[in-house]
């Protein structure tokens, strides 16, 4: 069995930011209730002639120089992406032949925004298996063309970006993966999902003006299971590997809503200053999140090696899971 080791890390964000004031001229919302319900200030909304996978070129592009890796030594690219270029071919494949990464298996997951975490999994054990050296795992999602932008209770919430990091094959007792856990649970599909576009009901000519062609989410029901499941998540993911809070030096929360965010540090028991948060600036970017907020912090340098680093996720399905990682 190999260990596994974060090499590099990389985002992009579109150039394009939309303000709370900008969305309040479109529906009927403003900056203090979107503030106060949620702490976004702002988010990226990429250009109609940008695809997710070409928000995944220039994360991928950063996150292989900060490995020290060229496109080339890729073995493997998983993309995490509820907002794929096309129903397929997969996106990943998309992004293979944009950066020139000819010698990958590619693939991609859908888990909605737990998409990083169940990627990283999926990855991780690939790669420890030992047939994979180098495997480029990415979130990244152009959530601007999936939201109807006349519906305030949703269209305030996402934005767009792509967070990347690279994963090297490591011997077992370099490790720096500790735990990760998974978990699904099918039975509130509705709570949040996009009704049509798929194989149970087309987008057809007579469902053009639908609203179920877009995503919609009760608010309430979500925020409450995502506390709950975010929370126990992070606790049973620390107790399998005998580890407590007060090992964590940094939590990484998917970032859907500071509320949601800062009632899991509360029902987990962490200081806020452990906590990462950055939503204010990108909203919810779903599979994006993780390692769009990973590469800040690594950037920033208070990420050190060795370090606890925890990541947190809940999402559509329902999806949810967290990773150990001695950074
Ligand atoms: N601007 C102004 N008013 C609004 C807006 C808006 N953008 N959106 C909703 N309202 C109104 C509603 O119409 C409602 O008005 P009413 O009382 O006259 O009917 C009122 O505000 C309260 O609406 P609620 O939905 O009850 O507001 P709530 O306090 O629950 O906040 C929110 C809504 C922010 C969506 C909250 O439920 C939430 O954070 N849910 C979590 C959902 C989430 O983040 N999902 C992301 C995807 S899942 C994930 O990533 C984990």
């Amino acid at each position: 069995m190999k260990g596994i080791k974060i090499i590099g890390t990389g985002k992009y964000a579109p150039e394009n930011i939309v303000t709370n004031d900008d969305l309040a001229k479109k529906v009927e919302t403003s900056h203090d209730w979107i503030v106060t319900r949620t702490g976004i200030e702002q988010r990226h909304i990429a250009a109609d002639n940008q695809a997710t996978s070409d928000l995944c070129v220039p994360a991928a592009q950063n996150a292989l120089s900060d490995a020290g890796i060229t496109a080339d030594d890729l073995d493997l690219i998983i993309v995490a992406t509820l907002s794929p270029d096309k129903p397929f071919p997969n996106t990943a494949t998309i992004l293979q032949r944009k950066i020139g990464a000819m010698k990958a298996a590619c693939f991609s997951i859908e888990a909605a925004c737990t998409g990083f975490v169940y990627a990283m999994e999926v990855a991780s054990s690939m790669v420890r298996c030992g047939n994979y050296k180098y495997a480029l795992v990415i979130g990244a999602e152009k959530l601007s063309s999936q939201v109807n932008w006349s519906d305030r209770n949703t269209c305030v919430l996402f934005g767009d970006g792509a967070g990347a990091a690279v994963i090297e094959s490591v011997d077992e007792k370099d490790n720096t993966l500790l735990n990760s856990i998974l978990a699904s649970d099918g039975t509130h599909e509705e709570l949040l999902h996009t009704a049509i576009g798929g194989s149970a009901t087309p987008a057809t000519a007579d469902n053009l003006e639908d609203p179920g062609r877009y995503l919609q989410m009760q608010g309430r029901e979500v925020f409450k299971l995502a506390v709950t499941n975010m929370a126990n998540s992070v606790k049973k993911a620390l107790e399998e590997v005998n580890l407590s809070v007060d090992d964590i030096d940094w939590l990484i929360p998917h970032q859907a809503n500071v509320r949601i965010i800062s009632a899991v540090g509360d029902k987990v028991g962490i200081a806020s200053e452990k906590v990462f948060v950055n939503v204010q600036k990108y909203g919810n970017t779903s599979a994006a999140t993780i390692p769009i907020a990973l590469d800040e912090l690594a950037r920033s340098g208070e990420l050190k090696r060795g370090q606890i680093l925890v990541f947190v996720a809940f999402g559509g399905g329902f999806t949810w899971g967290a990773t150990v990682l001695k950074y």
